[in-house]
């Protein structure tokens, strides 16, 4: 038995549900029993029934709204190592300090935070609804955090002051790409059309002919007559847009956006965690009490 069937077989046994992240490696999206972002794993999360434990094949963060949102299930993530370091900028403190300065000012933090960043917060989004969670806000000056270029985003979608909390959060990966690699792109692929994550700075927001989420953009992919497609965001995704439409062309916009963190999960790591149950993402209940408010009222938003 090779180890994609052990994983197969161990997975049945123990009524357990692969999750996987658009940016995994192929070999874990292939064998993940769902597949989406941010937003859609941690619906998936929630409506779950039928299992008893929850594989996060994606990063710390994710896991931890999981466990958060599902505090009755075994919440594993294959590797420890797997952080985010966007979620790493933002720490409580920092919060705080903000806080002082904007006392009105409702708090919104993306999902890429830690579960105590999150207890300190009015409501959680992720890239796919930040623009309708601001929009559903009574106030025009928001404190938002960490990731700075989807700050500017929101702030220009929806025309409110947001505030950047830290003042410079971004994540390592989308700050890669530069819009000349997307002119020279286009030299070669005039007609290509390009999809940008919001997470990328506002010079690629300019080159785009879509902004948005990961799963947005192969809703994006899907729905486009373009044949070929530059696409800036990290390198996973290019499996799963390939898979579903075969008959399209999909060009890395810069080739080295790839998320270390998101690559440490592989077919070994999962096995073994899943074979041990080690690995298991607990968030502290005095804590998760809060964050979970802040997920929920997120999840109450149409997007
Ligand atoms: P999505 O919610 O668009 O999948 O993004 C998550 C992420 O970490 C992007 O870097
Ligand atoms: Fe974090 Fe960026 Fe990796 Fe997404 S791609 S998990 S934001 S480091």
């Amino acid at each position: 038995m090779n180890l994609t069937e052990k994983i197969v077989k161990l997975k049945k046994e123990k009524k357990a549900l692969i999750l996987a992240h658009n940016y995994q490696r192929p070999e874990i999206q292939d064998i993940a029993d769902y597949v989406g972002d941010s937003i859609e794993l941690s619906r998936r999360a929630m409506q779950e029934k039928d299992s008893e434990i929850l594989i996060f094949a994606a990063v710390d963060f994710m896991a931890e709204s999981a466990a958060i949102l599902n505090p009755e299930k075994k919440v594993l993530l294959p590797s420890l190592g797997a952080r985010c370091p966007m979620a790493q900028m933002l720490t409580v403190d920092e919060i705080k300090r903000a806080k002082t300065h904007y006392p009105a000012a409702p708090v919104v933090l993306y999902v890429n935070t830690l579960a105590t960043s999150k207890a300190y917060c009015d409501i959680c989004c992720t890239s796919a609804n930040a623009v309708e969670v601001v929009n559903s806000l009574n106030a025009d000056t928001i404190l938002f955090g960490p990731d700075r270029n989807l700050a500017e985003y929101v702030a220009e979608k929806t025309g409110k002051t947001l505030i950047p909390i830290p003042e410079w959060g971004f994540c390592p990966t989308h700050l890669l790409f530069q819009p000349e690699d997307v002119t020279l792109l286009k030299v070669e692929y005039p007609d290509a059309a390009v999809m940008v994550h919001p997470e990328c700075s506002a010079e690629m927001r300019e080159v785009a002919d879509f902004v948005g989420s990961t799963s947005k953009m192969c809703r994006y992919a899907n729905e486009s007559d373009a044949k070929n497609i530059i696409v800036a965001t990290e390198e996973g995704i290019l499996h799963r847009l390939r898979k579903e439409n075969p008959e399209k062309h999909f060009i890395l916009a810069y080739q080295g956006a790839v998320c270390p963190n998101m690559k440490l999960t592989t077919l070994e790591r999962l096995y073994s965690s899943l074979k041990d149950e080690k690995h298991v993402v607990k968030v502290p209940e005095t804590i998760a009490k809060k964050a979970r408010t802040a997920l929920e009222k997120m999840s109450q938003i149409k997007s």
